[in-house]
This record gives structure tokens, sequence and C-alpha cells, in this order.
């Protein structure tokens, strides 16, 4: 299946399994002998205390050494830790390069999850000053673990990774699909995604193109995206953020090609970039992507960064001259773009007319793994469709489990006086909602065992309110509340 060369031919690709697994160069084996500590700060930078823990020579030493903390190491020791494979085909594919009398690493072949090894290119923070070439292969970062977290992990018979790079994503994909299709623009990322998957024994169709291009007419259950989302003036000077297009045009793009990419029930999940401009409603903008295209739409958005911070922080992830920091911030002012929104756009072809949009500002409540939120959140607004007006007030509720009431105050002479009341949802997204008295109350009886109706009733001849006027004004509120999993209808 997978129709793009590997770094190693395929009896290459099991002599180097061989080797990292005789060694235990595996993310257990790694922990196991230097530590979760050392292992954490070596992948931020601070790799002595990795170091010390991998002196001695030995097979996973030289590996550590050699993949983790970018030493140059003798070559003897090196050809020991990669056999069966000989140094020189590590050589001939790119794996190892010589320096300074020895042989360091010239890609990063990190151990990742069980039992899978991800290969991309060494670092820019490795290589300090030393400028990113274009179609540099990224690693797995930041933002690869937060769209591999927010994922909806449910088996599915075909899934589809949009810009693979490294071929993290399609790892995860692997692990409840069926069939796995992964693409990129760039001939240098596929090679790499094929030795990822080689490595990791696994089988995917890779294929080369623009977008959504090399898969038109084919559609997926599940699309995920990790696209190159850097707002800026278009031009590619690094394949792994800049799309090509200007602005935040490429997450408007994929946007317009999900209703075609997408099986009925298909979900597409991406990470986004989006500019806030001068005057206009990020939300109305983002909104605008998904108008017409009858997908369900829930777009979080998760960080908002000023163009100063957003410039500064890309120039250097690429090792790239801060003077280009000028034109960069030129163009943000020319385009009136007076921030740059971070987030994660879900999409749902679900067949209706009146499809469900909804774009949040989450930033104080998003917790890194949101795959099972999102499945929940689409399941509730799959609920809210099916049932009408008396079917939702025959219904039982029950208050989300570990909700709390948090109440602000102020003193006055004569005792407190109570100016907010917020229900706060535990975990998850921790929504909060404020309330007023009379939501709280309902709220406060949702014990699974009484009606909506009947809830209403009791509520209604307590505060003097006509009961229909009631229903009428509490039927959204409920809504809301379920759709946030404030609430829980229960089936009986
Ligand atoms: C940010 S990297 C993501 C890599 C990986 N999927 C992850 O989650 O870490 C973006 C990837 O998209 C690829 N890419 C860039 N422009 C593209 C385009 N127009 N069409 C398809 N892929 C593209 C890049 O080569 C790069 O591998």
């Amino acid at each position: 299946m997978t129709r793009h060369q590997a770094l190693l031919p395929p009896a290459g690709i099991d002599q180097l399994r061989e080797a990292l697994t005789a060694a235990g160069y595996t993310s257990a084996g790694i922990v196991a002998r230097i530590g979760a500590p050392a292992r954490a700060a070596a992948a931020r930078g601070a790799g002595g205390a990795a170091l010390r823990a991998a002196s001695g020579g030995d097979p996973l030493g030289t590996l550590i050494r050699l993949f983790i903390c970018g030493q140059t190491e003798p070559e003897e020791a090196v050809a020991a830790a990669l056999a069966p494979l000989p140094v020189a085909d590590a050589l001939a594919a790119g794996l190892v390069e010589p320096h300074l009398g020895g042989l360091r690493q010239a890609v990063d072949l990190e151990a990742y999850g069980e039992d899978w090894w991800v290969v991309s290119d060494v670092t820019a923070a490795a290589r300090p000053g030393q400028p990113l070439r274009p179609d540099h292969v990224l690693g797995v970062g930041g933002a690869s673990t937060t769209l591999a977290g927010a994922t909806i992990r449910r088996p599915v018979s075909s899934a589809l990774d949009l810009g693979t790079g490294c071929g993290v994503q399609a790892l995860h994909l692997s692990t409840h699909a069926a069939r796995v299709t992964a693409t990129d623009v760039s001939p240098r990322a596929l090679r790499f995604a094929a030795t990822t998957a080689a490595l990791s024994g696994q089988r995917w169709e890779l294929v080369a193109g623009d977008l959504a291009r090399p898969v038109a007419g084919r559609r997926f259950d599940l699309v995920v995206s990790n696209p190159p989302f850097v707002v800026g003036e278009g031009p590619v000077r690094y394949a792994y953020r800049d799309s090509g297009r200007a602005g935040d045009a490429v997450a408007a793009e994929l946007a317009a090609a999900a209703p075609d990419l997408l099986t009925e029930g298909g979900v597409m999940q991406y990470l986004a970039n989006w500019a806030h401009v001068t005057g206009e409603d990020w939300g109305d903008r983002v909104a605008g992507w998904v108008a017409g295209t009858g997908l369900d739409a829930w777009v979080i958005q998760r960080e908002v960064a000023d163009p100063v911070t957003y410039v500064n922080m890309w120039l250097s992830d690429a090792n790239e001259p801060g003077e280009r920091a000028a034109a960069w911030l030129d163009w943000f002012d020319a385009n009136k773009i007076e921030a740059v929104g971070f987030g994660l756009v879900t999409l749902r072809r679900s067949g209706h007319d009146d499809p469900v949009v909804r774009i949040e500002d989450l930033r104080q409540h998003v917790q890194p793994s949101l795959g099972e939120q999102v499945a929940a959140w689409f399941d509730r607004q799959d609920w809210l469709r099916r049932v009408d007006r008396e079917q939702m007030l025959a219904a039982r509720y029950r208050a989300a489990d570990g909700l709390r009431l948090q109440q602000e105050a102020t003193r006055s002479p004569e005792g407190w006086v109570v100016d907010r009341q917020v229900l706060a949802m535990p975990d998850g997204l921790r929504w909060v909602e404020e309330v007023d008295q009379l939501t709280l109350a309902l709220v406060g009886g949702c014990d699974g065992r009484v009606r909506l109706r009947e809830q209403l009733a009791v509520l209604a001849a307590a505060h003097g309110v006509p009961e229909a006027e009631l229903a009428e004004a509490a039927i959204p509120v409920v809504a809301h509340l379920v759709e946030r999993g404030i609430l829980v209808p229960c089936e009986r």
C-alpha cells in the first residue's frame, strides 16, 4: 500500500527495528534507563541528566545519547548499537552523519507510544543558528499531541491524515481505523512517514499532493489534519508551517473541502489559526467558513496571541533571523490583524438541513485531551435533535456528577448579597454557567427521577408563575445545559 519509499529498503527497516528492539530503545525502555524526569527534561532540550544516565557505551546508552541528547558518538559504538543494520547503510539512508570524527544523528528517531518509532528532521533547537531546510519535516510537537488528544477515537472503516509529515496522526489513526490514508505535499515528508509506518509495523496508503486534491472524489469516516496553519503573507518558506495561502485561508479551504471528503456521519477535525481583524468578530469570520457546507460545526478557540508574540514565536521556531519580523508585522498591520486565534475545528456531516454551528472561546476551560469531550458533545447534539418539545418535557434529567455551585457575594449591612451564581463542571471542559434562582432550583431538583414537566409544575406553583410560560422559558435553558453536559437526560 505504501507507495512512497522509506529511507531504508524493507530489509534495512527490519534490521533497524531489530536493533532498536534488542537495545530496548522503546518509550518504556528509555524511561526505565534514564528515568521519567530526565526523559522529560531532554524533550525540553535539557539533556544533561539523560546524558549522565546513558553513559557506558552500551547500545541503549549510545542510542539515547545519539537520538535524544544529540551527541556525537564513536563510530564503533554507533555500529554496535545499530547492528544488524550496517552503519554504511545508516549513513547512506541519512539516519546518521559524520561529525567531529564520530557520528551524529541526521534525523530524529523518537520512540513513541508503546511500540512505535517516529522519524522526522532534527529539531531547530538541536541545530542553533542553522536555518531549517524549506521541506523540514517536523517531529511530534505540542500541536501534534493537541490534535491527537482531541481526535474522536471510535472505530471507523477509513481515516485520512491530511499533511501527515512524520506520520504521527496516522499512527494514532491506525489504532481505530481499518484503513489509513495519509497525504502530504512534500516528498521528503512522505519518505519520512513511510519510514515511520514501516518501522512501526503499519501499512498506510501514502499520497502526494496539495490539501484534498490527491483524494478528490473519495470519502472518509474520519479526517484529521494538523495543517500548515500559520497566518502570514502566503509564500511558502517552510512547508510545515506555510500553506501557500495568505492569512487564514487554508483553514477556510479545509472547511470548504469537508463536505466532499466525508461519508455520511463522517467527522473532520483540524487545528487552525484565524485572524482577529479590527472591527470584525472572529467568531463570525470562522462561522463564515462553515456557512453553506451543511455540516455541524464545533469550533473551540484555545489561545489568542498578539502579532508580536506570534511572529517572534514562529521565527524562532525555525531559527529564522529576527529581522524578518518587520515585514511580517507590516503585513499584519496592512490587513488590520490585531491578534491570531488558535483552536480546534470539528465538522460533522450529519445530513440535516439545520446544522448546529457553535463557535466558542474556551481559553480558560480546555484540558489537554479533548477527544472524549468532542465525541460526547456531538452525541448530545444528536439527542437534542431527536427530541421534540413534548419529549423534552417528558424526560428526566440528572445534574452532572461533581457539578458545583459557586457564589460571589457582597457584604452589606443586611448581610451577604449574592451578585452572581455559577454552576461549574468539575472536569472536562470545565464549563461555567451563570444561572438565575429559578434555573438553580431546577438543576437542584434534577435527580433523574422526576420528569421536567413535573418539576416545572412545582416551580411554577412555588414562584407564582404560569406553568406554560415557565415551560416556554425553561426549554431553551434546559437544551443549553444538556448541550454542555451540565444536565444529563436519563433514558428509562
Ligand atoms: C504542521 S505539519 C504536521 C505534521 C503532522 N501531521 C503532525 O501532526 O505533527 C504540516 C504538514 O503539512 C504538510 N503540508 C504543507 N502544505 C501542504 C499542502 N498544501 N497540502 C498537503 N500537505 C501540506 C507539510 O509538509 C507538513 O508535513
